[in-house]
């Protein structure tokens, strides 16, 4: 079964806290996601390979150790996942990035692809999903569904929140896909909200409604 990682350092509670008021403006969410998503990027690509290189100190020759950050790719699903994007950006400059449009049928209830475009060679690569709020489950697995066509790797999935019913949706369908998450809220509301959750994670970011 895989591992939920739940990342609940102080900061990341305090920043997160301030974005759940309903007062927070656009702004202040959008910035208060990004520097939550470049913390948790850490924690995600805390198992990344290194590799010796040599190099030159002002006083001698050295061996130090870096990352290949190309083999890197962050998939968002849109549109939410945007916002994780800058912020993970801003800790690994030369990841790729992936995006994955599902919509939901209102008939079938199920997700259906309108959009999905990934860098070359995903078998090669290493990927981590973002979506801020892991909910129902039903367009993160669908996702995960998809990009394993693709062999990638491995494949994590990051958000900000979730509840025990996306958890335990997510866990059924892959079992070999991490979770990381900041919190994991008290549980879904009948129109599949998390509950106290944030809201609607998509608006609170562009400032729509
Ligand atoms: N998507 C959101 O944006 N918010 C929720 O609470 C659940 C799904």
């Amino acid at each position: 079964m895989s591992q939920v990682h739940l990342l609940d350092h102080p900061l990341l509670q305090h920043k997160l806290t301030l974005m759940r008021r309903k007062d927070a403006s656009t702004n202040s969410f959008r910035r208060l996601l990004g520097e939550i998503s470049s913390m948790m990027a850490y924690e995600l690509t805390r198992d990344m390979a290194l590799q010796p290189i040599e190099i030159e100190t002002p006083l001698e020759a050295s061996t130090g150790m870096v990352i290949d950050g190309k083999k890197l790719v962050f998939v968002s699903i849109l549109r939410a996942g945007n916002g994780i994007l800058d912020g993970m950006l801003s800790v690994v400059p030369g990841a790729r990035v992936g995006h994955i449009g599902l919509y939901r049928d209102p008939q079938t209830l199920t997700a259906v692809e309108y959009y999905f475009k990934m860098p070359s060679e995903m078998q090669e690569r290493e990927v981590i999903v973002v979506d801020p709020m892991l909910a129902t489950g039903n367009s993160a697995i669908a996702a995960v569904q998809r990009l394993k066509e693709l062999n990638p790797k491995s494949i994590k999935f990051c958000c900000l929140l979730t509840c025990p019913e996306g958890v335990a949706a997510m866990q059924q369908a892959h079992p070999d896909v991490d979770i990381y998450t900041a919190a994991i809220d008290r549980g879904l509301d009948e129109h599949g909200y998390i509950r106290p959750g944030l809201g609607d994670a998509g608006d609170r970011i562009f400032g729509t409604k």
